[in-house]
């Protein structure tokens, strides 16, 4: 088998160092980013990058390029439930929509511009079913409309519509679109949480099942090349459900969003 490029993000815990492992053990060469080294891999497949920063993913994508790797399946999985309350980033942006989102759409888009058209990349996408739930707004969030679980949602829901954006603006270069919702499992996805939601997952924990079932799952929608950007690929069983759809106004937002973010065309 030819030994690929994979990038996971948010390698270092739950679902990404799961699949990190994965890949890993049947030797592809795998790059991870995320901010706790220590629960990475090796010191050699991790790179620190904050989410939260956009310059941070920068550098990580500057890194990436210049060590002249560049991946044949990025895995865009890093992910936070988000403060309890309103947060900015210090590039302005609300928190959790810059680490679930925004941030993903600047990695990816730095790497498949330095990216030759060669062989076929894979992307994919790690949402979550609440994703459905979403009436999307375009535009940014606002503090007076603030919910941890709103913002979540909906930077879920732009994630998704992340892989069809970069898929029509790179169309000369050979990208297949891959979108999963991986289920309910325990993780250590509750960290922001307040204390006492925080301690009550940690009593769930032992009770859910663990990141191995939605990692293996993934890999195996990988492998057989069952990709389909209309749907969303779900953990369990052979299900799948249908992914939001690109209109002119998300276009048009996450265009915007790309300005915003100084994404050169
Ligand atoms: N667990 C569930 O039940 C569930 C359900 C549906 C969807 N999901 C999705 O599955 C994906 C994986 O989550 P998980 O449950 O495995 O959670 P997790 O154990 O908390 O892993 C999240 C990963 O994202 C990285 N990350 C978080 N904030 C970051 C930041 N500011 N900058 C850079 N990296 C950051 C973390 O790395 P560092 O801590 O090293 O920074 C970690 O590697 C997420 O996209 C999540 O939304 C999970």
């Amino acid at each position: 088998m030819n030994r690929k490029n994979i990038l996971i993000t948010g390698g270092t815990s739950g679902l990404g160092l799961e699949l990190a492992k994965l890949f890993t053990k049947r030797g592809d060469n795998v790059k991870v980013t995320g901010r706790n080294g220590k629960s990475a891999l090796s010191g050699e497949s991790f790179i620190y990058t904050d989410f939260a920063d956009l310059s941070g993913v920068r550098d990580a994508a500057n890194a990436l390029i210049t060590n002249g790797f560049s991946p044949d399946v990025i895995i865009n999985n890093a992910g936070t439930l988000g403060p309890a309350s309103f947060t900015t980033t210090k590039d302005g942006f609300e928190y959790t929509w810059q680490v679930n989102f925004i941030s993903h759409l600047l990695l990816n888009d730095l790497l498949l511009k330095a990216s030759g058209g060669g062989g076929e990349k894979l992307l994919v996408f790690v949402t979550s079913p609440v994703f459905k739930l979403v009436k999307p707004v375009y535009r940014l969030p606002e503090e007076s409309e603030y919910s941890t679980f709103r913002a979540y949602a909906e930077s879920k829901y732009f994630l998704l519509l992340t892989g069809d954006y970069l898929a029509a603006k790179y169309s000369d270069k050979k990208l297949n679109i891959l979108k999963f919702s991986p289920g309910v499992f325990g993780s250590g996805i509750f960290r922001m949480r307040r204390p006492f939601l925080r301690a009550v997952y940690l009593v769930a924990e032992p009770f859910m099942p663990g990141p191995g079932r939605p990692a293996r799952r993934l890999l195996h929608l990988i492998d057989n090349n069952l990709y389909d950007s209309s749907k969303v690929f779900m953990a369990r069983g052979r299900k799948s459900v249908a992914a939001p759809e690109m209109n002119e106004e998300s276009e048009d937002f996450l265009f915007s969003l790309e300005k915003a973010v100084n994404i050169v065309r």
